[in-house]
């Protein structure tokens, strides 16, 4: 690769859903895998600091990057027939994540329709394992291609080397900046069963008067979605902000004397997962807002850029409603967004 091609103060704002308005000090695109390894073998990148960075939709910029920013522009979708009924589709990391519910729709292929509209790109989402209405991407994973920082090696990993978890991945631990994800398999099928039990899906389409099937599920969840989650080009925010936590079951009984609409979804027989946003708002903090970084006036797990807030005004925000939720209800919140 020629090394102009790597960029030098390059502003993020446009390239993070918060628009947070910081400068990478090196930047450079990379369409083909023959321009990433060119990148990575060059003096700058193996120098410096290095972030790779995918729609922008669930990082928070604390200050500027000093260092080298890699956007993936990797595109092309294509499917294999596994048997009958069962496609296995893999996705290039800079394919547009909601681009690839669309092709699943318009191919008959169940699987990812309860994921609609969630930002970002393909390549994160074995990041934190993105999910929504009752489907992880962890349900429908075959496996990933990625790229060795180290080594420049292409490795394959499966499901298990993933070792992925409510939010969490091999990728967002022991990987962390060791991989660049470059295409990810699913397996999609025309005989899917659907998932509408989760949340408010069934009642959205009684109102729709929509059988269940893929494409009216997938506008369930974007008409659910677009009514209490804010559109990042109006609105900055990389969407929920903290974790749903886990507590104990006694601990979860002996709020709920108190709270009585307390939201508790079991997952073993110690262990209850509740809301955060519940909680969040239960602490008087919804719509809170304190020079430009608030807390969202719909759903208080997102924390929001009203327009000119620095990275670090969010941060602190976040940590304000850590304290207080742990003040009111003893529940240690963690963030989901990556901070940088
Ligand atoms: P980025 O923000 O660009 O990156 C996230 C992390 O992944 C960074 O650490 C980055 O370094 C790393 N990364 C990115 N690409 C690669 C790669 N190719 N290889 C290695 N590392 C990489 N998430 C959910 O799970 N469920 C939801 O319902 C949901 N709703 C949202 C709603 C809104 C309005 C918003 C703004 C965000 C929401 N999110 C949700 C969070 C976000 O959309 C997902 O986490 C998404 O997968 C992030 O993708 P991205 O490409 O924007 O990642
Ligand atoms: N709630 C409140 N007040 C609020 C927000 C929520 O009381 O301000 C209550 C709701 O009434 C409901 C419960 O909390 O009883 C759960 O709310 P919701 O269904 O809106 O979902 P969530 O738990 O807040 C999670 C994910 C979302 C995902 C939705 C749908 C996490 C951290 N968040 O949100 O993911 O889209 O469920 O499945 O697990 C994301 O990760 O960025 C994200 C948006």
């Amino acid at each position: 690769m020629n090394v102009n091609a790597i960029i030098q103060n390059q502003s993020l704002k446009a390239y993070n859903t918060f628009g947070i308005d910081v400068n990478a000090r090196y930047f450079a695109e990379f369409n083909k895998i023959e321009t990433l390894s060119e990148v990575l073998a060059s003096a700058t990148f193996q120098q410096n600091k290095q972030l790779i960075l995918g729609g922008g939709s669930n990082i928070l910029f604390t200050k500027n990057f000093d260092g080298i920013v890699l956007h993936n522009l990797l595109k092309g979708i294509s499917k294999v027939q596994v048997s009958e009924h069962d496609y296995h589709v893999s996705a290039a990391a800079g394919e547009v994540w909601h681009d690839l519910v669309l092709y699943a729709i318009t191919n008959n292929l169940g699987g990812i329709e309860n994921l609609s509209l969630i930002p970002g790109y393909v390549g994160a989402s074995p990041m934190q394992n993105i999910g929504a209405y009752g489907v992880e991407i962890k349900d429908i994973f075959v496996s990933l291609k990625a790229m060795e920082v180290a080594t420049g090696l292409i490795k394959t990993f499966t499901k298990e080397e993933c070792a992925f978890g409510y939010r969490e991945s091999f990728f967002k631990r022991a990987g962390k900046g060791k991989y660049i994800i470059l295409e990810v398999t699913f397996q999609l099928s025309t005989k899917h069963q659907l998932n509408t039990s989760y949340g408010a899906i069934e009642q959205e389409l009684a109102k729709m008067n929509a059988e269940p099937n893929i494409k009216n599920i997938s506008q369930a969840v974007i008409n659910i979605r677009s009514s209490k989650l804010p559109n990042p080009k109006e609105l900055g925010n990389a969407g929920s902000f903290f974790k749903n936590p886990t507590i104990t079951i006694a601990h979860y009984e002996t709020l709920k004397k108190q709270y009585l609409d307390l939201p508790g979804y079991p997952i073993n027989a110690q262990n209850i997962k509740t809301a955060a946003g519940y909680l969040i708002e239960k602490c008087g903090l919804k719509g809170f807002r304190k020079e430009d970084a608030g807390v969202h006036q719909m759903q208080a797990l997102v924390l929001v850029n009203y327009g000119k807030a620095s990275g670090h005004q969010i941060f602190d925000l976040s940590s304000l409603v850590i304290e207080k939720v742990k003040e009111n209800f003893g529940i240690e919140l963690e963030r989901e967004v990556n901070i940088i």
